[in-house]
């Protein structure tokens, strides 16, 4: 049978060695992480930078994150602080992105960072992202691998949906465990969450003692962070518990039957299932050419708080 996705790789010696030659080239590649694939390219590089930008449409102002294998590599770019390490020494590798001050000296190219003077760096858990990062002499800007304001991928035939066969190298690293974008935390004075994930403001709280002031948060945001964001491109109407014909019907929890245009992102209401389950889901709902998306309500409390953000953002 002829390989449709002649672009999709599973990961081996080979494959390494060809991202590496292409990212050293200042090729794009696409990546498994934990928490969504990503789109990566040569942080120190202004064409790779370029390249991201113009493959996803990305809005010039909005900032990419930079992906680290260890604190070694991002010392040379960014200025740690106390409520770093005490974030790093508890989630890192893992889905958690700091925004911190970039150094005088750091090399990333200022477009990666939409010419602030901060830079977001993760530092990813996946072994495919990290098996690469530890043969390259420079670290990786890697936004989510989707055309900018849709749903983040969360495999690699998603990937391959996004840009079809204008990326040469999808790796094919599995399903990404989480499902959902990283948290991101400003550590730039005094913290603050931009956006929210699966590692929860009252961890963080626990761990820094602090605590977030969520009125006055609320309306902090990333620059560039799109209103409308993670949208699959269909009209999406939340807190319902019926859909109309040709609509598709979110649920949550066992109350919920089995009807061909249900799609339960837990029957054992497990939000953390929930949130792997989400951008999935909302592919699924596409394909099958349902017109519309109701969404029941989601209990907003631990992940259930970073799935109503991307509902809400992908119902706006
Ligand atoms: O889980 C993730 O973080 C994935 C995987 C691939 O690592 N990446 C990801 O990247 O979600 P992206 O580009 O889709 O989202 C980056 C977010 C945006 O909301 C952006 O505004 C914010 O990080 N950001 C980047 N640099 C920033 C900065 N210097 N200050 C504040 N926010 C920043
Ligand atoms: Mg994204």
């Amino acid at each position: 049978m002829k390989n449709i996705y002649s672009n999709i790789f599973s990961f081996n010696k080979k494959i390494l060695v060809k991202c590496i030659a292409d990212l050293k080239k200042g090729n794009l590649v696409g990546l498994p992480t934990e928490t969504v694939y990503g789109l990566a390219g040569n942080a120190y590089s202004k064409n790779a930078i370029k390249k991201i930008y113009n493959l996803k449409k990305r809005p010039k102002k909005n900032p990419l994150i930079v992906h680290y294998l260890n604190l070694d590599q991002a010392n040379k770019d960014v200025v740690f602080n106390t409520n770093f390490y005490k974030l790093y020494d508890k989630f890192c590798p893992g889905p958690i992105t700091f925004v911190l001050k970039k150094k005088k000296k750091s090399k990333i190219h200022s477009s990666v960072t939409a010419y602030l003077d901060t830079v977001a760096i993760r530092f990813p858990k996946h072994f495919v992202a990290r098996s690469i990062l530890k043969k390259l002499n420079f670290p990786l800007a890697m936004p989510s691998a989707n055309l900018s304001s849709g749903v983040s991928p969360v495999n690699a035939y998603d990937v391959h949906d996004e840009f079809k066969k204008k990326i040469k190298i999808i790796v094919n690293g599995g399903k990404s465990k989480i499902g959902i974008e990283s948290t991101v935390v400003s550590l730039i004075d005094k913290p603050k969450i931009l956006r929210p994930g699966i590692v929860g403001a009252n961890t963080i709280n626990k761990i820094l003692k602090i605590s977030f002031n969520k009125k006055k948060d609320s309306k902090i945001r990333s620059p560039g962070m799109l209103k409308r964001h993670y949208s699959p491109g269909i009209p999406i109407i939340l807190n319902q518990n019926k859909a109309s014909k040709n609509c598709a019907l979110i649920t949550f929890g066992k109350r919920y039957k089995n009807k061909t245009n249900f799609f339960n992102l837990s029957k054992k209401s497990d939000l953390k299932e929930a949130a792997a389950n989400l951008y999935k889901t909302f592919r699924k709902i596409k394909k099958r050419g349902f017109k519309k998306i109701y969404v029941v309500k989601i209990p907003n409390s631990g992940p259930g708080i970073a799935i109503n953000d991307r509902l809400k953002r992908a119902a706006n």
